[in-house]
């Protein structure tokens, strides 16, 4: 059973004991989709005021619906399109305080008010997008960019092998 505790005084002490349960999550397994499910549940029950939290995979170019928490998403969203193709095509954080006032924002459920998408990058290559949503108006702001972006930067090697074969660096001799 993992029961992880995380109580912290302030966001960045909240990232660092997130990261470090990430960490400890995912470490020695290869499965991406293993790995995104439980990072997709550890962001839900750790961060406050979201309604969604989860993964779009690249896809041979096109963003697939992966491992979330919340209600159901839309499936599969063009690079450029949306906050999360925006993400893709730019490989640049998309933190929108307002996703209604962003053009092109893909309304998956009505309830997303603002929005946070971080690319994951391994070795060059685009893996997909975390994206975490909030009913609230301006919920993200830079520390959640910090540590977002250095759980994605954590985690993007544990990703990188979509098709469950070990990446070098976790095959046992
Ligand atoms: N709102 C996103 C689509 C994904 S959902 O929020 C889960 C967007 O504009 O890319």
């Amino acid at each position: 059973m993992y029961d992880f505790k995380i109580e912290a005084a302030d966001k960045p002490a909240l990232y660092r004991e997130m990261i470090a349960a990430a960490d400890a999550l995912t470490d020695g397994e290869p499965d991406a989709v293993a790995n995104m499910a439980n990072i997709a549940a550890l962001l839900w029950d750790t961060l406050p005021d979201l309604n969604w939290a989860g993964f779009y995979r690249n896809v041979g170019g096109e963003l697939v619906l992966g491992p979330f928490q919340g209600r159901a998403a839309c499936i599969r969203i063009p690079f450029g399109k949306g906050v999360c193709g925006a993400a893709a095509a730019t490989r640049e954080v998309q933190c929108i305080d307002d996703v209604n006032a962003f053009p092109g924002h893909i309304a998956c459920d009505s309830a997303s008010a603002s929005e946070l998408v971080v690319p994951l990058v391994h070795e060059g290559r685009l893996l997909g997008v975390i994206d975490l949503d909030s009913p609230r108006l301006a919920r993200f702001d830079a520390e959640d960019v910090a540590g977002c972006s250095e759980l994605a930067r954590r985690l993007a090697p544990r990703l990188a092998s979509m098709d469950g074969a070990a990446p070098e660096a976790l095959r046992k001799p």
